[in-house]
């Protein structure tokens, strides 16, 4: 049974998943996550605003039990954290129509038993009726897929935008409540999700312009009744100017990284720079994410094995490649006994970071006074680059 009213005629369905730790078979979930639909119910037709996860379907149909028609169902997204619970909606209300961009219904036959006569395409501002209401439909593609649109409920001026500014956070709040927690959580879901996609997101998000928003329903985490906390957050991701920060991805074996890791982040910190340093044997990877959004310099400190970097730094690396942030300039400092490639290796590991390669700082064996030196050196070049810059902490 319905249970959470947003307003009069529409209501906040769905299924939140505490126990949830891992997305993707990739992302950390430290906080679960929620997959939430929505129902707006108007004067001729009602409309199931997204799905939920496969996993949670029982409880989005236990939700609808009193609900007799459904008219359409809107899929924002196709993947199937919000799409896979549709074909069981389907089966209760045969008569729906899902609605999707022509992209999206594309991805919706590919990855699920949905015939594709079932499925109706949207061009981006197109409206729907539902009689006392009316939703206008936006596309805005790669957030986070090529599919993806947000749907804007004129009359009660809600917009709902599925994984865009979306947090992965099991909350029985409604709406949010503790900002910083949510722009934690909101941002670790920036940095893992649409970060990649920050350019079109960026060229994109003056679409938002022309809507006046007083709820943002997302279908992760809570809803915004502030509207401009989340996209004022987004707005200082998505620019192209990093902060005066450091991130420091690091393996040590044997001790000697850890102690060049402790020199340079002494170094730089006093010379006003500001690092944050990732021992990746106990690196939650969401919160190396995090600090990636901001962050105008990455170092990475690895070991050599067997003539490479440690395979966890390599993992960190082809990350931090994939993530594509907005970093500006990187180096390594490494140690080996016998000959190392890990620079060369570690270039190739991040072809996607358009960054400035700083020499790196290489040491054979245990680290010595002039490879102290040699760090201390790094670190003010890293800060000279910062400061030319006029990065900000
Ligand atoms: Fe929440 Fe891209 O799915």
């Amino acid at each position: 049974m319905i249970t959470k009213e947003i307003t009069k005629d529409v209501f906040f369905l769905g299924g939140i998943d505490w126990n949830r730790r891992l997305f993707d078979s990739l992302i950390p979930l430290p906080d679960g996550t929620s997959y939430n639909a929505y129902l707006i119910r108007g004067s001729e037709k009602t409309v199931l605003l997204d799905a939920v996860d496969p996993s949670m379907a029982h409880q989005l149909l236990d939700q609808l039990k009193e609900v007799e028609k459904i008219d359409f169902i809107i899929s924002h997204h196709a993947e199937q954290d919000h799409s896979g619970a549709i074909p069981h909606v389907l089966e209760k209300y045969p008569d729906a129509k899902v609605i999707a961009t022509p992209k999206g219904k594309d991805l919706l036959i590919d990855h699920l038993p949905i015939p594709a006569d079932k499925i109706q395409t949207v061009a981006d501002g197109e409206e729907l009726s539902l009689g006392n209401k009316s939703l206008k439909f936006i596309h805005y593609p790669w957030v986070h897929w090529p599919e993806t649109m947000l749907t804007y409920l004129k009359e009660e001026h809600i917009l709902f935008t599925c994984d865009f500014f979306g947090s992965h956070l099991a909350t029985s709040e409604t709406y949010v409540s503790d900002e910083c927690r949510v722009y934690e959580a909101a941002k670790r879901y920036y940095a893992e999700i649409m970060m990649p996609f920050r350019k079109i997101i960026k060229k994109n998000f003056g679409k938002l312009n022309d809507y006046h928003i007083r709820i943002i329903a997302p279908s992760h985490g809570p809803l915004y009744h502030k509207p401009e906390f989340i996209i004022e957050a987004y707005k200082e991701w998505i620019s192209d100017e990093p902060g005066n920060l450091v991130v420091l991805p690091y393996i040590s074996m044997h001790g000697s990284v850890e102690k060049m890791v402790e020199t340079l982040v002494d170094a730089l910190g006093k010379k006003g720079v500001v690092v944050q340093p990732f021992d990746l044997t106990v690196t939650d990877i969401g919160k190396l994410a995090i600090s990636l959004v901001d962050a105008a310099t990455i170092v990475i400190g690895t070991p050599t094995v067997l003539g490479e970097p440690h395979p966890m730094v390599a993992y960190a690396a082809r990350l931090a490649d994939l993530l594509k942030p907005k970093v500006k300039f990187a180096s390594v400092i490494a140690t080996y006994g016998w000959g190392t490639s890990v620079v060369e290796k570690i270039a190739e590991m991040i072809p996607h970071l358009k960054v400035e390669l700083i020499d790196p700082v290489v040491v054979k064996g245990h680290p010595k006074e002039s490879d102290f030196r040699a760090l201390d050196e790094l670190a003010e070049k890293i800060a000279a680059k910062h400061r030319d810059h006029q990065f900000k902490s």
